[in-house]
């Protein structure tokens, strides 16, 4: 059984979940309007991929016997400058989400709550991935710099990426 103030944290977390899929989904719609079709497929899987955290924690508030209860999704950024200053936005903000989840792994560990902190372990390493692969594009887009082909390759690239939602949480 989860306590109530737990459950209201990681209702919370729900919610930036949420708020990510949308965010990134605002990104989906800036990079199609700027041609850039790969930049935008790989939003659209990440805000899949969002969606993917907030229904795993969903399952498992139900699992442990609370309840989930959906607020308001804040609005989201619509513009950003460039290509770079997107994918920036991406990196601080998965900064920002590890920064939630840590705090989540902090209180499920003051209340001794062991599987709530086994099932946070999963997130922890998530966002491992996370910033190392927005980080990562960041690094390509530096060096691309000004230079045509260069973001259209990567555009190419960008535009592979498939999202599958897994089987088992
Ligand atoms: Fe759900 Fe990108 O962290």
């Amino acid at each position: 059984m989860l306590s109530k103030k737990m459950e209201k944290a990681i209702n919370q977390q729900i919610n930036a979940e949420m708020y990510s899929s949308y965010l990134y989904l605002s990104m989906a719609t800036y990079f199609e309007s700027k041609s850039l079709g790969g930049f935008s497929n790989w939003m659209r899987q990440q805000a899949q991929e969002e969606l993917f955290h907030g229904m795993k924690m969903f399952d498992f508030v139900c699992e442990r016997g609370g309840r989930v209860t959906l607020k308001a999704i804040d609005q989201p950024a619509s513009k950003w400058s460039s290509p770079l200053d997107a994918i920036q936005n991406v990196l601080s903000h998965e900064q920002k989400v590890t920064g939630l989840i840590n705090d989540l792994v902090n209180l499920a560990q003051d209340e001794r709550d062991h599987a709530t902190n086994i099932f946070l372990q999963w997130f922890v390493s998530e966002q491992v991935e996370e910033e190392d692969t927005a980080g990562s594009l960041v690094d390509k887009l530096i060096l691309i710099g000004k230079d045509a082909n260069g973001l259209f390759m990567l555009d190419t690239e960008l535009g592979q990426r498939i999202f599958t939602m897994p089987v088992k949480k």
